[in-house]
């Protein structure tokens, strides 16, 4: 049996769904990333790391205010009417949750990026000395909520994938592209 088509009303518009796709690919993207740059000793290949990671960040910074705005602004699809009350608030609260915490990951990593010696560095095409990365208070909130944000990233795929094929209902299809005429 084909399952039936969602109607465009039914599905995220389609810059949304551009951009959760994109902003997922790149953020998950920085996570080891961001690992393979803290464990290297100062030397060129971390510099340049750093640079792809900042610039990298930088455009997530982007695309997520850009995300939350049109958020904001909707209109979103209508819940699902299986859904019951708790799960609509469940779903409401993770997504807000994912959305802030990725914006927390990227704020520290930005201040820490700027106010802590990095950009000083990379201005200078130098990487030493490479700044005291124990010392940088903000450094300890982008790891921090790095944690978090793994968490929230593992519970939100993980009830996507329990509503697409245990509950089978659409979700995917929700989070994807659609012609237009339907
Ligand atoms: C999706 C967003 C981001 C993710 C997932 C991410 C991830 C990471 C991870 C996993 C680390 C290693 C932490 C450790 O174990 O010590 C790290 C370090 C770091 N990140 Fe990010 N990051 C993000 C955005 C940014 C942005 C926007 C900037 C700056 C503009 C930034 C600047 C830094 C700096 C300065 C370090 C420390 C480098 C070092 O140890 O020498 N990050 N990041
Ligand atoms: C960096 C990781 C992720 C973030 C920050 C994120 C964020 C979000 C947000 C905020 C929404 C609400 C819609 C909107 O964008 O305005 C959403 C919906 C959705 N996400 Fe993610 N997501 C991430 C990873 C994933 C992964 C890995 C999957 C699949 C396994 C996934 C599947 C979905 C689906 C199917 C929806 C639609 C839910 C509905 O119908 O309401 N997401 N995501």
């Amino acid at each position: 049996m084909h399952p039936k088509k969602l109607a465009t009303g039914e599905r995220y518009p389609t810059i949304i769904v551009v951009l959760h796709w994109l902003i997922v690919f790149l953020t998950i993207a920085m996570i080891p990333m961001g690992k393979n740059l803290a464990a290297l000793d100062p030397q060129a290949d971390k510099l340049i790391l750093m640079q792809i990671h900042a610039m990298t960040g930088m455009t997530i910074i982007l695309l997520s205010v850009v995300r939350m705005a049109l958020h904001l602004k909707g209109p979103l699809p209508a819940p699902d009417p299986s859904w019951s009350g708790w799960m609509n608030l469940v779903s409401k609260v993770v997504h807000w949750g994912l959305m802030i915490v990725s914006l927390l990951v990227l704020v520290s990593g930005a201040v820490s990026f700027v106010g802590f010696g990095f950009l000083d560095l990379v201005k200078a095409g130098q990487w030493a000395p490479w700044p005291n990365t124990e010392a940088i208070p903000p450094l300890d909130g982008h790891r921090l909520m790095i944690k978090v944000l793994i968490g929230l990233i593992a519970l939100h795929a993980l009830a996507a994938l329990y509503h697409q094929f245990v509950r089978k209902e659409q979700l995917f299809q929700r989070m994807w592209f659609g012609s237009k005429e339907e």
